[in-house]
Order: structure tokens, then sequence, then C-alpha cells
């Protein structure tokens, strides 16, 4: 086996969370005046919550905003968030995802989830995804978000294994510049595909299965 453990970013690879972000952000965009599209949204993949915020910020034309308000604005923007969060159900992962983390665990590989959301125990929870994964590595845990490899040596260090040991799927160019930082390799899965500079590339997540073990 080429790798022992596989490490997965949640947004974007296992769920798609990504158009929930979008109507969050939007609505404190809209409140503050400040255009923001599914295009200015892209580059908000893979980045912490505080960054989006001052990405979102940068066609603010008001009065400096001071820290205190950023924090509200943050609140504000995630319990948005969390009211779309709450009504997903397991129905929001698809078939062919939950297969193939069923069909690389039995071939012996060890699940790992990698990624910046501080909400991810709460969307596996609600996906009911918690038990497909025998490390979560994610925002709560780490100081410096991604392109940082932080969020994955973390997930490397909590299975025990060696960073060259561990594949990692992303769908965000910021994830797999953390991936390479890491020492590891990455499996792109959808926008992450289009600068080619993954390792592997997947049309579809079953293709993760046939790259392992083809
Ligand atoms: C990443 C998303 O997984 O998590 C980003 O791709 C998001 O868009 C980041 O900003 C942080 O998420 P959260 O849930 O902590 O606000
Ligand atoms: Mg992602």
């Amino acid at each position: 086996m080429q790798y022992k453990a596989v490490i997965f970013d949640l947004d974007g690879v296992l769920v798609f969370t990504d158009k929930y972000h979008y109507l969050a952000w939007k609505k404190l965009a809209d409140k503050l005046g400040i255009e923001f599209t599914e295009k200015d949204n892209d580059r908000l993949r893979g980045v912490s919550r505080e960054e989006s915020l001052d990405i979102i910020l940068e066609k603010y034309k008001g009065e400096p905003i001071s820290p205190e308000k950023k924090k509200e604005y943050l609140e504000e923007k995630n319990n948005t968030y969390r009211e779309s969060l709450s009504e997903m159900n397991r129905g929001d992962v698809s078939d062919q995802v939950r297969q193939t983390l069923k069909n690389l665990k039995d071939a012996g590989y060890r699940l790992a989830i990698g990624s910046s959301s501080k909400n991810t125990a709460y969307i596996l929870e609600r996906c009911e995804l918690t038990d497909c994964f025998e490390a979560v590595s994610d925002g709560t845990m780490i100081t410096r978000s991604k392109p940082d490899p932080e969020v994955f040596l973390k997930a490397a260090e909590l299975l025990s294994e060696n960073p060259a040991d561990c594949l990692v799927v992303e769908d965000a160019d910021a994830g797999v510049t953390a991936a390479h930082a890491a020492g590891m390799d990455v499996a792109a899965i959808g926008a992450a595909t289009a600068s080619g500079r993954a390792d592997h590339e997947l049309s579809k997540f079953e293709d993760l299965y046939d790259i392992l073990e083809g």
C-alpha cells in the first residue's frame, strides 16, 4: 500500500456546505452594503472564518471596523450558518461518499478529517459521519489555517502516522498547498483540480478507491 491513512477535508469534499457559507456571508455583506458574488465566495474555500471576513471587507467602503465589531459580525455569520447546518442530515452525504469510506476502511486504510472548520464536529454529527473516522483534526485545534500545514500534521499526529504515509483529499487550492507543506500527497476534487498541482485528480469521489487500490 502506497499510503496507510487518508485525511479528508470536509466542506466541499464530503459535504456541500459551500452554499450555506455563501448565503450566510451574503446576508452579512448585504447588511454592510458590500457586493458579494458566488465568484467572491470561491476565494473563501478552505480559508478560516476570520480570514474570510477580511476578504469580504476588502470591498467595504465605510469607516474602519473595530476588532469588537468584527467579532460580532463573525458570530452573526456563524449563527446564520448554524441555522442551515441544523437542517442537515444523513441524506446530505451521497451514497458514493459513504460507500467509498466504508470500502477504504475495509481495505485497511485509517481515515481522518483535516478541516479548517470550527463546526466540524457538529456537521459530522448531523450527517451521521462521526463513526467513520478514527481521528478528527479541525479548526478548534489549530492556530494557523490552511495553506499552513498545521491541520494535516495534527491529523497525522492523532493517528500516529508519518505524514509521508498519508494522502489528503481536498477541494481547495489552499488545502493542496497545506498538504504539500505537510509532506503529504494530495488527491484533488472539484475546484482544486484546476491548478494541476495535485498528485492525483478525482473526477468523482469513488475514483479514490481505484487510485488507492487499482
Ligand atoms: C472550511 C471552508 O472548510 O472551513 C471555509 O472551506 C470556511 O469556507 C472554513 O470559512 C471555516 O469554517 P467555520 O465552520 O469554522 O466557519
Ligand atoms: Mg473544502
